[in-house]
């Protein structure tokens, strides 16, 4: 149906049938996070600009080109998160989280916002699974990270994972890494695209990452990072490898894995999915041991990840209306005088108490006061299981089986009703389905 107004350029919507499987990602999340130990943190969606310039880091995509900021009616800068890490830095710092347990595991689940070319896989308001663990710089730390990772998308639906490693060294080894690659690529200036010509003068490892087909030959040549690396950094990196391998995760060493973010320390990683193509990660993340000390805070090594949720929605499943999601029962009122009634029993049989416990069933009813053969036309439409008749006969409420057309025994009451029916719904599939 047309409407004077459309969703944003890079946006959308997330429709009932859809909607279904947001929620059981999230609820399969929330489940994975917290048999890790992991605690939610909700943040903001906006945060001071400087935050992110600060962080991400000034030479990259997402500050240079695709922060979505704005002034407020006092003139401070403030900026919609494109990522969750920053954010989440700051509330650890600002709430003292390190006092209370040293090595503090954190997630989040929200939407976050950058100005990127639309396409798919790739939106300018995306929501993100993210998880960080902050204390420990041990190369344990990387590994259960790691297997944290691997089975959030697991426990998600996506098979077949294979998780790229790579390190990117330290303080120490990174400004010689970095000066190597300057020379290298400096002496090729001519092959790269314009946006490299300009990454060699401020952060020559962001040509690593980048996807202009002419620039690819010159990358495949460029010296690896893993041979810079100073002895500390190589025997992290090598622990960690080594810890993946006893947990049985697959993974392989990705020497040009460098991150669109400028953050990271030692460890990075990223996971594709054969559905997405090979330039959309399903998700990503690695060490940043300096950033809680950038912030103000004490030395404080971390690592973390993020998963984009439409992407590992994509990976597994259509992004799509489903089907309805099919009542138990409609309750269907045999004259407009009985609606009150019907609203009535229609509650009871929902059985919803205080904290939500018992089973669910899905119970409608049709409240625009229409005849009794138009509502239960409706019911059919909407593919309802059976339709349950008030006022009662002397002798119980009618049911109808929709789908058999036929009438069943008569039901005393609510509570019997929702029994007979509960009995009945067996492990028919309460939502749409997949
Ligand atoms: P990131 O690689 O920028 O890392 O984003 C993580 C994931 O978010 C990507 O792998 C992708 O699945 C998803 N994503 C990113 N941009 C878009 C987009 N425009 N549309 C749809 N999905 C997108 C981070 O954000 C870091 N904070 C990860 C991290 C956490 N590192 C340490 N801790």
């Amino acid at each position: 149906m047309a409407s004077k107004f459309q969703v944003p350029r890079g946006t959308r919507d997330i429709l009932p049938g859809e909607s279904e499987r947001w929620d059981r990602l999230e609820s399969s999340t929330r489940d994975v996070m917290s048999r890790y130990g992991y605690r939610e943190v909700r943040t903001p969606i906006f945060e001071t600009t400087d935050l992110f310039v600060r962080s991400v880091g000034e030479a990259t995509d997402i500050v240079r080109k695709e922060l979505y900021t704005f002034e407020d009616r006092k003139g401070r800068s403030l900026t919609l998160r494109p990522e969750g890490t920053a954010p989440l830095v700051r509330a650890y710092l600002e709430h003292s989280l390190g006092q209370v347990d040293p090595l503090t595991r954190l997630y989040y689940v929200g939407p976050m916002f950058r100005y990127e070319r639309p396409q798919a896989g790739r939106y300018r308001q995306f929501w993100q699974i993210g998880a960080e663990l902050l204390g420990p710089g041990a190369p344990a730390a990387d590994v259960e990270m790691i297997d944290l990772f691997f089975w959030i998308l697991r426990a998600a639906g996506l098979e077949e994972i294979t998780v790229h490693v790579n390190s990117l060294g330290d303080a120490t080894c990174r400004p010689v890494y970095r000066e190597r690659l300057r020379e290298y690529f400096a002496a090729r200036a001519d092959e790269l695209c314009g946006d490299c010509k300009e990454r060699l003068k401020t952060n020559p490892l962001r040509i690593l990452d980048c996807k202009v087909p002419s620039c690819q030959p010159v990358i495949r040549g460029a010296p690896s990072v893993l041979e810079s690396l100073c002895d500390a950094c190589r025997e992290h990196f090598d622990t960690v490898r080594a810890g993946l391998t006893a947990l049985g995760i697959a993974h392989e060493t990705a020497p040009r894995l460098v991150r669109g973010l400028d953050y990271y320390t030692r460890t990075v990683f990223e996971a594709y999915a054969s559905q997405l193509g090979a330039q959309n990660a399903v998700g990503g993340g690695g060490r940043y041991d300096d950033l809680v000390r950038d912030f103000g805070g004490p030395a404080t090594p971390a690592i973390g990840f993020s998963i984009g949720m439409e992407r590992l929605l994509m990976a597994t499943g259509p992004l799509e209306i489903g089907a309805a999601a099919r009542p138990d029962v409609c309750v269907v009122a045999r004259d407009p005088s009985a609606t009150w009634e019907a609203l009535k029993f229609a509650r009871s049989l929902r059985g919803v108490s205080r904290y939500g416990a018992g089973e669910s069933l899905r119970v409608m009813v049709d409240p625009g006061g229409r005849s009794a053969s138009a509502q239960l036309k409706w019911a059919s439409k909407i593919g309802a299981r059976y339709a349950a008749f008030v006022p009662p006969d002397p002798d119980g409420h009618p049911v109808r089986d929709m789908e058999a057309g036929k009438d069943e025994v008569k039901q005393e009451s609510a509570d019997s009703l929702r029994g007979w029916l509960l009995q009945r719904r067996g492990s028919a599939p309460q939502e749409a389905p997949r």
